[in-house]
């Protein structure tokens, strides 16, 4: 059993697609929220999403979009934020915004696979949010304050997005995971995802033609300003 676990897509499709051919094997596809906002493609990663996501969560910036509120994030992105959420409403359409708003906020779910069973793998339980266990998409939580939002939360793997940071951390029971971000990753120039394989995660990073991103990007009605920014932020510089 090979599940791909992606946050933070932020209409990225080329970074998208490249997690994507890295782990075309995996069985179940999870997201754990953020699909639009920032990048050049909102449309094109909504509908992969809509269609092939088995379990996803709604982060701040599809709460914002989807409801038009502030998606209250820090400093100069929320800025960014505004400005590009303006330029992909024109881009969806309805029934992608009915889908950013019903997106639910916390998921569980248990891996019930016999072919695990029969490798001596136990069910492995899950939990999903986008920023904190307990719901609140809008929380900046790092690795070590993620334990103190974990109450009443029984799960092996506690899946997290939101910081665009990835890492794993071993708790007590269980793990949280945050996979980093697809497409606009805080913590280096790649795309980043995270693989569960029959009780490992893997945490990954990879390569992707960010080249093409920014080209779409500089094509776009945003103000230059927001382009230049968002273009060194690809770019990690
Ligand atoms: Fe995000």
């Amino acid at each position: 059993m090979k599940i791909l676990i992606v946050s933070d897509i932020h209409a990225n499709l080329p970074a998208l697609q490249a997690v994507l051919d890295k782990d075309r094997d995996c069985n179940n596809l999870i997201f754990l929220g953020d699909v639009v906002d920032y990048g050049p493609n909102p449309k094109e990663c909504v509908k992969f999403i809509r269609e092939n996501a088995d379990y996803f969560v709604r982060g701040n910036h599809d709460n914002a979009l989807g409801y038009d509120v502030d998606c209250n994030c820090i400093g100069t992105f929320r800025e960014y934020s505004i400005a590009t959420r303006e330029w992909h409403k024109t881009l969806l359409d309805a029934s992608d915004i009915h889908f950013l708003r019903n997106m639910p906020t916390t998921v569980s779910f248990q891996l019930d696979n016999p072919e695990s069973l029969r490798d001596g793998y136990e069910d492995a339980s899950f939990y999903m949010a986008h920023a904190s266990p307990q719901g609140d998409m809008f929380k900046y939580l790092n690795q070590n304050e993620i334990a103190g939002e974990l109450e009443g939360i029984i799960a092996e793997y506690i899946l997290v997005g939101h910081t665009h940071v990835q890492y794993k951390k071993k708790l007590d029971y269980g793990m949280v995971v945050n996979p980093g971000s697809v497409g606009l990753a805080r913590d280096g120039g790649q795309a980043c995802s995270a693989v569960y394989e029959d009780g490992e995660i893997h945490l990954k990073r990879i390569d992707y033609d960010v080249k093409k991103t920014i080209s779409d990007l500089m094509k776009s009605p945003l103000p230059q300003n927001v382009k230049d920014d968002l273009k060194k932020v690809l770019l990690h510089k």
